[in-house]
């Protein structure tokens, strides 16, 4: 297909001309008003405007900027006549590719032509590179074959381009996350911005201005007005991460928010429009947190007109290998080494381990897994001891683990737990050194949620 060049001038002269010269090798389109150049640009794909500056209906400057703002993204060029640079120089503040004065001097129009569609070509290119991109990156590195996943993707499929919202449930580390950025990047908001809040880690003081923002002088220590999380979303997607941590008391201002699609600043005197879709997740069962009083069944409504819940790693078995092989591949490409394989042994041995902490704990396990063994076959004795001697788990780790009791006053469970919380306190300890007490790292190695640890860390008074 021939590209395509618009013509916006009312002397038909110029669109001869343009035909004369161009138009064997491009399709010229010719608009004599301003409106008739918007609705041309509007209704073809053009790949380049040559806009006149003074039209019948309209100052082409005005035209610029509509065009602009209605998303127009070829190089728009302005001609001018003799002795108007400096409004040609304001149209390329304004946006204009390039500018050429009247009447035209055959070459350089030639060579301005060609080197404006040039530039159209490689933006678009941009584009498209930008988008596949996009895709790698934010679906295509989701990796299942799983069919559990899969009905899942497709439910998210099916209500990618709506605004509804989505529930995110699964425990820690299941990927809730990676799946709250693919409905974002699969929407029609992918390009404005994905604003993760974590309702769990915002102390309840604060929850207020970060999500709302402040004026300047709302309270002292407010210098200047800053726009909250819902005000920065705007266009795209907030991610209410943790959601079922959100504190009774924030929950009716929150759903005020999804309701009225309104905030109200700190200190303003007005509320404020915003537009956003809201995506949210959960490691706590919600309608149980609603039977129980600690989630309003009003915001349950609202957050989860959607629910999909992402199976635990262990329920989607056949996802451990394929999962294993992809991170070590990355963690080897990464470090430029070449891929270790993991042989039959190490791989039922993966099959057969709970993993609690899901699929960040499988990340986290190949990723010292690729460092100690770069390049090598990896054998069941490679693993972490824990992996096949269930003694050496952590106590959230174990599963059906009932023990037995004697008579004796302690009873044997009580003291195998007592060995237990022995080396878990140990293996908290190794790990807050390892990261220099950084608990969100030392959390994601022990392939335990931030929160747990924190309860550990108090529990053992480390
Ligand atoms: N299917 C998958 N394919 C590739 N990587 C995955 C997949 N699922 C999860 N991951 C990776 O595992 C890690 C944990 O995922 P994510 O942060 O999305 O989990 P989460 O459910 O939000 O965890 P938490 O409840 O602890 O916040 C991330 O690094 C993510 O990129
Ligand atoms: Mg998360």
């Amino acid at each position: 297909m021939k590209e395509r060049i618009l013509i916006i001038d009312d002397e038909p002269n110029i669109a001869w001309l343009f035909r004369e010269i161009f138009g064997a090798s491009y399709e010229v389109l010719s608009a004599e008003t301003g409106r008739e150049g918007l609705d041309a640009a509007m209704h073809y794909d053009v790949d380049l405007i040559m806009l006149d500056l003074r039209l019948p209906d309209a100052n082409g400057l005005d035209i610029l900027k509509d065009l602009i703002a209605r998303g127009c993204l070829c190089p728009i060029v302005i001609m001018t006549a003799y002795g108007e640079v400096k409004t040609a120089v304001k149209a390329m503040k304004t946006g204009a590719h390039d500018y050429i004065t009247k009447p035209f001097d055959t070459e350089e129009l030639k060579f301005l032509v060609e080197s404006a569609l040039k530039y159209s070509r490689l933006s678009m290119e941009v584009t498209r590179l930008r988008h596949e991109l996009e895709d790698k990156y934010h679906v295509k590195n989701i990796v299942t074959v799983s069919p559990k996943m899969m009905e899942l993707f497709s439910v998210i499929e099916r209500i990618s381009a709506s605004d509804v919202p989505v529930l995110i449930q699964g425990e820690s580390g299941t990927g809730k996350e990676i799946i709250a950025k693919s409905i974002h990047y699969g929407s029609p908001r992918k390009n404005k911005p994905f604003v993760p809040i974590n309702c769990a880690a915002l102390p309840e003081n604060l929850l207020e201005s970060e999500l709302f923002g402040y004026e300047q002088g709302a309270f002292s220590g407010a210098h200047k007005r800053k726009p909250g999380k819902f005000e920065l979303a705007n266009g795209g997607t907030i991610f209410l991460d943790e959601v079922g941590e959100l504190p009774l008391s924030m929950q009716p201002k929150i759903l005020r928010v999804l309701e009225e699609k309104e905030i109200d600043r700190l200190g303003g005197t007005h509320r404020v429009p915003v537009d956003f879709r809201v995506v949210s997740a959960s490691n706590k069962n919600l309608p149980g947190e609603v039977l129980k009083g600690a989630f309003r069944q009003d915001l349950y409504f609202r957050i989860a007109v959607i629910p999909i819940t992402v199976p635990p790693l262990r329920e989607r078995k056949e996802d451990i290998p394929v999962l294993a092989k992809h991170f070590l591949r990355e963690y080897a490409v990464e470090q430029k080494k070449p891929v270790p394989e993991l042989d039959d042994e190490a791989i039922s041995t993966l099959l057969s381990y709970p993993w609690p902490g899901n699929v960040r704990e499988l990340k986290n396990v190949m990723q010292q897994l690729s460092l100690l063994c770069d390049g090598k076959i990896i054998r069941k004795k490679d693993l972490p001891v824990f992996f096949y001697d269930p003694q050496f788990r952590l106590i959230e780790n174990r599963t059906g683990d009932t023990g037995a009791s004697t008579t004796d006053g302690v009873g044997l469970k009580e003291l195998k737990d007592q060995a237990w919380e022995e080396i878990e306190r140990h293996e908290i300890q190794e790990a807050l050194n390892l990261f220099d007490n950084n608990r969100t790292r030392a959390a994601e190695y022990l392939g335990i949620s931030r929160r747990t640890l924190q309860t550990k860390i108090k529990k053992y008074g480390l």
